[in-house]
């Protein structure tokens, strides 16, 4: 087996090699056909920042998982939580019955999530799980029947999440008919929030908004600074409840434990996921307490808030807080730092953004216009190289790595990545050659 303490990947053969292989086979005679695999890595261990897969190939892992495991990948505390509390109490079900680890959490939740006003918390074992309580919520406690979200933006694939989802058309085909009284405005613009409420959306019908503090899967968007704080007025004003989808944003991804903690705001209800538990399944509502006053049988779940999920959630706190929350401002400015570098040398980089380590680089073609084919292009040859990255939006390639990085790791990283975009470069200017070669021969 492959050392996991190293720092650096290790790419033996070709990928897949043999074992990998036989296991894709095997997933694809079994597996449903809607995942959205990028490459073919079967992976078998992972310690911190580092995977290895089944024929003990070395991966620098920039993906923590779609940012998930923030803590890193087996975090040898969350392990150890896990352990102890699976010999105890695997489950009973925080629906019928109580347990500590249950409380014990969401006390720190309530303590953590921004605003002045007591909290309540409902446990999910999803970040869509999360939103649909809240949509559910937010009708409950207002009344009333529409939400509000945007252009882009990603809340997960359930009816509810699907419904506020604007995302792709293929998320949506053949599913109807969805949630409905569901609008989307333009993500990052209050104007075309306004004019919902001025035409189709009365306010008063309007039991919340939902929005992401920075656009995940819609690539990577930081709004402009007006937007959030534009919206929360709104809100207030037309007491509507604000509704801020953390699921990819929160624990310390963005440098603060929450994305809305850059604006200094505050939502009515908060929706949690992938970083809370290190990688155990597990979703939360924390909502203002007058907000959260649904009776006993309006909502519930057999396994959210399941005992050794909670563990791995207290001791995944324990360690962002302490260090990999300050990590991720570190690591985050170091990665950005170089990433901008190199838009210098590489035409197609339009653009890096993000906060902390929740990093964005839109990839434009020669004509301006986004490019998936090229920046897929670009995350398949740093995934040859031993570089996991994911893609997100139209054509960003989206850096959402464990927080435990090391800066030895951002600057291995940058490297694959600079070899990647040389390599891409280098392709498409043979490809160009080759097309005048053939134009000159009187070919195309
Ligand atoms: C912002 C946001 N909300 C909700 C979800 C849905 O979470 P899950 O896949 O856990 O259902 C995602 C997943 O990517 C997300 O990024």
């Amino acid at each position: 087996m492959a050392n996991l303490n190293r720092e650096e990947p290790r790419i033996l053969g070709p990928i897949p090699g043999p074992l990998a292989a036989a296991w894709l086979e095997r997933d694809l005679r079994v597996m449903s056909p809607s995942y959205t695999r990028t490459y073919p890595l079967v992976v078998r261990r992972a310690r911190g920042a580092m995977i290895e897969d089944m024929d003990g190939n070395l991966f620098l892992d920039f993906t923590a998982g779609i940012a998930v495991t923030n803590a890193g990948h087996s975090h040898p505390k969350v392990v150890a939580a896990i352990r102890k509390q699976a010999g105890r109490l695997i489950h009973m079900s925080g629906t019928d019955f109580y347990y500590t680890p249950q409380v014990q959490l969401a006390e720190r939740l309530a303590a953590i999530v921004p605003g002045p006003e007591p909290k309540r918390v409902f446990f999910t074992n999803s970040g869509a799980e999360a939103i649909e309580a809240a949509l559910k919520l937010a009708r409950r406690h207002t009344g009333r029947n529409r939400a509000l979200a945007f252009i882009n933006a990603f809340h997960g694939r359930t009816y509810g999440a699907m419904s506020l989802s604007g995302s792709k058309p293929l998320q949506r085909r053949g599913f109807s008919p969805l949630v409905p009284e569901i609008h989307h405005a333009r993500y990052g613009d209050l104007d075309s929030v306004r004019a919902l409420l001025k035409t189709i959306c009365p306010p008063e019908e309007l039991a919340a908004i939902f929005v992401e503090p920075i656009q995940g899967e819609g690539g990577y968007v930081v709004p402009p600074p007006d937007f959030l704080p534009g919206l929360r007025k709104l809100c207030d004003e037309h007491k509507v409840l604000l509704v801020f989808d953390e699921v990819q944003s929160g624990f310390g991804r963005t440098g603060k434990m929450f994305a809305e903690e850059h604006w200094g705001l505050a939502g009515d209800i908060i929706c949690l996921a992938k970083g809370i538990a290190n990688g155990l399944p597990l979703g939360a509502i924390v909502a203002r307490a007058s907000v959260m006053d649904w009776p006993s049988g309006s909502h519930a779940s057999t396994f959210g808030g399941n005992p050794v999920a909670c563990a791995a959630a207290l001791a995944s706190l324990d360690l962002i807080e302490q260090k990999y929350r300050a990590n991720a401002v570190r690591r985050g400015d170091q990665m950005r730092k170089g990433l901008l570098a190199m838009a210098d040398r590489y035409p197609f980089i339009h653009d890096v953004r993000g906060l902390g380590l929740m990093i964005g680089v839109e990839i434009r073609g020669t004509d301006g216009e986004p490019d998936p084919h090229l920046r897929d292009t670009i995350i398949e040859l740093a995934f040859r190289r031993g570089l996991l990255l994911l893609p997100c939006g139209p054509s960003t390639i989206r850096f959402c790595p464990p927080l435990c990085l090391t800066g030895r790791q951002v600057e291995i990283g940058l490297g694959l990545v600079d070899a990647a975009m040389a390599a891409a470069l280098a392709g498409m200017q043979a490809a160009r050659e080759e097309r005048e070669q053939a134009v000159a021969r009187g070919g195309v």
